[in-house]
């Protein structure tokens, strides 16, 4: 792959502004706390493993100009970066991990220097990346098993290179079956409001040379209907511990599909994806974002009576009973999941 969605160079965090795609790849250089709370707010970065990246390089922006030299002092100013960087958006997991992360190495080099403390906090922040990448490629070669020759396969926003750092989960999963030579034919969900599938999606396999055709939403039942489609992967935003997923909304109404077309429904994520700590998807906190995102296509044209009453939930919640199989780094989790969550993701 040749695309980073997200980096650290020149002392900045480097990330693809992906409000302008597909009209432009532009790059975006971003050197303080502030800035980089906006970016993650308005979804210049998004996509949970990305927003892990970002959330612990934001805390690193937020304390690299701390001038004291006190443990105390600084603990403040950590206190603070991580608790307004956290405020950005609630549901991925990897953004609230990306954060405990760095929290956590701080603490243990508590004795250190400042300077030191703070090297630690990027360094952190690089391993996630880099973790992330060999992640990704390692659910692509659990996950490509699962396809067949000449799959027609149904995917829904972007769990992809761009949500990720380089290479993405679901459509990982797509780019290690053609890597290894098998013929794929991919459907992608524009997903409103924002249009991650069609803007996103649709952009990069298009880039990567994958064959896909881009589907409005409501078009899903339809291709099922027709037994065009073999199976649907999606990615995860948070992933509780009995596997009910919170994903991008209209997730849901696509794993329904799939149990009354008997479809196999997949979930592909990396182990960081997982709370363990919630036991089931009603305690996932979904986000409610701005009305203007579904009054106005892209903010420009307004497609609804100005002052109309508006729900925007960004993420539904997939029962774990809908879903077929979790696609994880650490190999395919099957139900009952519970206990072969545990199992496989070795949870102590
Ligand atoms: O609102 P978004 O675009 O951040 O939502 C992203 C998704 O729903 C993705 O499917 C999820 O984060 C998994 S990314 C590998």
């Amino acid at each position: 792959m040749n695309i980073r969605t997200i980096d650290w160079k020149n002392n900045k965090v480097r990330l693809i502004d992906q409000t302008k795609l597909p009209e432009k790849l532009v790059y975006l250089n971003i050197d303080n706390l502030k800035d980089l709370w906006q970016a993650i707010k308005i979804m210049q970065v998004r996509g949970a493993p990305a927003l892990g990246a970002a959330s612990a390089l934001g805390v690193y922006l937020g304390v690299r100009d701390y001038k004291g030299n006190t443990w105390l002092g600084f603990q403040r100013r950590l206190k603070n970066a991580a608790q307004y960087i956290a405020s950005s958006r609630p549901t991925a997991r990897n953004l609230f991990l990306g954060i405990e992360r760095v929290i956590a190495v701080a603490l243990k080099n508590r004795e250190c220097p400042i300077s030191k403390i703070k090297q630690s906090i990027l360094k952190e922040a690089k391993m996630i990346m880099q973790e992330d990448m060999l992640s990704c490629r390692k659910i692509g070669y659990y996950g490509a098993k699962l396809l067949q020759n000449n799959s027609n396969i149904l995917t829904i926003c972007n769990a992809g290179i761009l949500a990720t750092i380089d290479y993405g989960t679901a459509l990982g999963v797509l780019y290690w079956a053609v890597s290894k030579g098998k013929r794929i034919k991919v459907y992608s969900s524009e997903t409103r409001p924002l249009l991650q599938g069609s803007r996103l999606t649709a952009w990069e396999l298009n880039k990567q040379g994958v064959d896909v055709t881009m589907i409005a939403d409501n078009t899903a039942a339809k291709l099922m209907q027709e037994q065009k489609i073999d199976l649907v992967i999606t990615g995860a935003d948070c992933i509780a511990a009995n596997g009910d997923s919170a994903n991008k909304i209209g997730t849901l109404n696509l794993a329904i599909l799939c149990k009354y077309h008997k479809i196999p429904f997949y979930v592909a994520v990396p182990r960081s994806t997982f709370d363990f700590k919630i036991k089931s998807g009603k305690d996932i906190l979904i986000e409610m974002r701005d009305p203007s995102e579904v009054t106005k296509i892209m903010f420009k044209r307004l497609v609804a009576p100005q002052g109309v009453k508006v729900l925007n939930p960004a993420f539904d919640i997939t029962n774990h009973e809908l879903i077929t199989a979790i696609i994880t780094d650490q190999g395919i989790i099957r139900p009952p999941y519970k206990k072969n969550i545990m199992k496989i993701l070795k949870v102590i």
